[in-house]
C-alpha cells in the first residue's frame, strides 16, 4: 500500500472571495467549501491534499517552489495570473511536478484577454467552465496521472 501522497492546491487572486464574488460567474461555493470537499475527495482515493491560497504573485511562487521538497502533484487556479505570469509558469516548469490548471469558468467563453493561458503548454491538462466541480474533477485528473491503475 502506497503511502498517502501529497497533492498541492494552489488558489491564485480573489479565490478568497468565492462565494460572494461574481456569484453568476463563479457560484455560490466558497473557497472553503471547496477545499473540504477536496480534502475528503482525497482521503476517499488514499490521497491527502494541503490547500494555498494567495493574492499575492511572488507568494504564489515561492509556494510552488517549495512544493518539489513536500508535494507529489499540483492543482492550480491561478486565476488572473492566468493570463499574465511568466512567474507562475516558470514555477511550475521548475517544479517539475505533474499539474494540473483548472478554472471554475470556461475561459475560452469569455473576454478575449481571459482565452490564453501562459500555463496551458506546461500542465498535463486543464478542466474548466465546471464551477466549483472542476476543482473535483481535476483532483481526480491527477489521481489518474499519479497511478494510472487507480481507475
Ligand atoms: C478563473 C478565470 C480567470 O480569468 C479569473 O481571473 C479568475 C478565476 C476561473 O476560475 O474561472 O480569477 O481562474
Amino acid at each position: 500500500m502506497a503511502e498517502h501522497k501529497q497533492i498541492l492546491v494552489i488558489h491564485g487572486p480573489n479565490l478568497n472571495m468565492l462565494g460572494t464574488r461574481e456569484p453568476e460567474v463563479y457560484g455560490h461555493t466558497t473557497l472553503e467549501e471547496i477545499d473540504a470537499r477536496l480534502a475528503s475527495l482525497a482521503t476517499e482515493l488514499g490521497y491527502a491534499v494541503t490547500s494555498f491560497q494567495s493574492n499575492g504573485e511572488g507568494e504564489l511562487v515561492t509556494r510552488i517552489q517549495q512544493a518539489s521538497a513536500d508535494s507529489s502533484a499540483i492543482l492550480i487556479n491561478p486565476g488572473a495570473y492566468t493570463h499574465t505570469s511568466v512567474a507562475i509558469r516558470d514555477a511550475i516548469l521548475a517544479a517539475g511536478l505533474v499539474t494540473v490548471e483548472v478554472h471554475l469558468s470556461n475561459i475560452h467563453k469569455r473576454e478575449e484577454f481571459r482565452r490564453r493561458s501562459l500555463l496551458s503548454d506546461v500542465v498535463a491538462g486543464q478542466v474548466m467552465g465546471f464551477g466549483a466541480a472542476s476543482y473535483a474533477l481535476g483532483l481526480r485528473a491527477i489521481v489518474g496521472l499519479l497511478d494510472p491503475t487507480s481507475d
